[in-house]
């Protein structure tokens, strides 16, 4: 999935408020209040000293436009893996193991023709590509494994009717996920093109925003995060 120049635009007016807000050099805002590191394919760290990034920075100190140069960067970084290793997938789902033997749950469209991977017409599909991944889950990792979910889709009723209500049931906010495509994702379609409307109503909100605390609260989504072992799953797919 190639991004749209717009959603990078968009990130590089958020760190530039964030920085203003802050007091934070823009260097260190684009770091910590954007999606780019990742974007650019260098991991997780989010080391300022990774030589890709430092490459980025240089760039940018001698660019007259900064998003202009921001967006020709990522055009010319490989495309490799940017989640995190994948255990595991089934159609547009698949998961991966936390620190804590916890698995997280992650979706991607993996629709080819176009179509809309979360609309009603695919709800039977999605519900396969889950009861597959669940079977699968309850012979290799049992049924008391816990299963986290975290993104903005878990607003989505289009999202929410493909899980156990009692998984639901348990969505907290997680704030301050900034770096992360969980809180991110709710500003781009399938074809990776920005949603206009989401984009204004963000940029609104920064325009009125006068303080860091509630950064969070600028975002028309927040992101839930969501938990249930394996067994509740399991029950609803009837695997
Ligand atoms: C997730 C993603 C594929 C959805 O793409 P999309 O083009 O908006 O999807 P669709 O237009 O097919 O919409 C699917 C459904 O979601 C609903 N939906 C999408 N965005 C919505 C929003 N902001 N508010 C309410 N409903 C929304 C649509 O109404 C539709 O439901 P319906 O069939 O019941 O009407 C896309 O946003 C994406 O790839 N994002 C980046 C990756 C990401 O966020 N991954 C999750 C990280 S955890």
């Amino acid at each position: 999935m190639i991004y749209a120049k717009a959603f990078f635009d968009l990130q590089f007016q958020f760190a530039q408020k964030a920085a203003a807000l802050s007091g934070l050099p823009l260097a260190d805002a684009l770091l910590k209040y954007t999606n780019f590191y990742i974007r650019f394919g260098l991991g997780r760290d989010f080391d300022r000293a990774h030589p890709g990034w430092r490459e980025y920075l240089a760039g940018l100190r001698d660019a007259g436009d900064g998003q202009a140069w921001t967006y020709r960067f990522y055009m010319t970084r490989p495309c490799g893996p940017a989640s995190p290793p994948v255990v595991a997938t089934s159609g547009c789902f698949s998961y991966s193991r936390l620190r804590d033997d916890r698995l997280r749950l992650h979706f991607e469209n993996a629709e080819t023709d176009g179509s809309s991977s979360l609309g009603i017409e695919r709800r039977g599909r999605r519900l396969a590509d889950l009861a597959a991944l669940f079977a699968h889950l309850k012979g290799t990792e049992g049924e008391s494994v816990r299963v986290v979910g975290a993104s903005w889709l878990y607003n989505l009723d289009a999202y929410r009717r493909l899980f156990p209500k009692s998984y639901l049931a348990t969505a907290r906010v997680l704030p301050d996920r900034f770096q992360h495509m969980p809180l991110w994702g709710q500003f781009v379609d399938r074809h990776g093109e920005i949603k206009e409307d989401m984009a204004r109503r963000l940029r609104e909100r920064l325009r009125r925003q006068s303080s860091l605390e509630g950064l969070d609260q600028c975002f028309p989504l927040p992101v839930l995060t969501v938990e249930a072992p394996v067994s509740e799953f399991c029950v609803f797919y009837g695997v």
